[in-house]
């Protein structure tokens, strides 16, 4: 039996899956594995073919022949050019989230997710990893946050990156964007069973990342027996 380990992170956008799971990868010398980052690659795809986000035919088979690689150092290729900064752009968030929701797209990547983390110990962050892509992960956390922190959260982000955004914009955009990860038929946004559910509201990342680095060792004698 594989001794590899997988943390899986799932939670809404902006609870602070991404920051939280790349210091902990780099803790444990796990790889660190964005999976919104693969889907956002696809809605990149379509929107740059004017293929429609309610071709759900087309976009299966789009995600299907699409090779989308997420290098060590966190970079995103997408048949072989790097889209790492495009497929940040807001409007990218609303068409990965529509083209996430389409069963098919959903197969190729998470068949994609579950050959990275065959060989290697990873923390794997998105919305269904706990549930669907490794419902036998040794350590699964749901992060959440307050939906106003969250929204902050994004726009200070954004603001880092030069980019002025509007914050009753960009919370109402985020509300409609889980509510479409939350509702749809095809692996929606819960919280597994086993997962522990922490709330980052008022909590610095240094904090969350020793609490969870705490819950990582209680599950797995250290998270040391894995082979990396
Ligand atoms: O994590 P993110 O915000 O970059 O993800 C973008 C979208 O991709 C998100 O709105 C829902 C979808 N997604 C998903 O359905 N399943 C995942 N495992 C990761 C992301």
């Amino acid at each position: 039996m594989s001794k590899h380990v997988i943390v899986a992170i799932d939670g809404p956008a902006g609870a602070g899956k991404s920051t939280l799971a790349r210091r902990l990868a780099a803790r444990l010398g796990y790889l660190y594995i964005d999976t919104g980052a693969m889907y956002r690659a696809v809605a990149l795809m379509a929107l740059r073919l004017g293929i429609s986000l309610d071709e759900p035919l087309k976009l299966e088979q789009l995600a299907l022949a699409s090779q989308i690689e997420l290098t060590p150092d966190a970079r995103v290729l997408l048949d072989g050019q790097d889209v790492s900064e495009a497929i940040r752009q807001p409007e990218i968030s609303q068409a990965a989230s529509k083209a996430s929701a389409v069963g098919g797209v959903r197969r190729a990547m998470v068949l994609l997710q579950r050959r990275m983390g065959e060989s290697h110990s990873v923390v794997m962050e998105g919305r269904d990893i706990g549930t669907v892509v490794f419902p036998q992960a040794q350590v699964k956390v749901f992060l959440d946050a307050d939906p106003a922190e969250r929204a902050g959260r994004r726009v200070a982000e954004l603001r880092q990156k030069g980019v002025e955004s509007d914050l009753a914009e960009v919370e109402r955009e985020m509300r409609e964007r889980d509510n479409r990860d939350r509702t749809r038929s095809e692996a929606p946004l819960v919280q597994a069973p086993d997962a522990v559910y922490f709330d980052s509201t008022g909590h610095t990342p240094d904090q969350v990342e020793e609490a969870l680095l705490r819950i990582v060792r209680a599950r797995t004698s250290n998270g040391k027996e894995a082979d990396r």
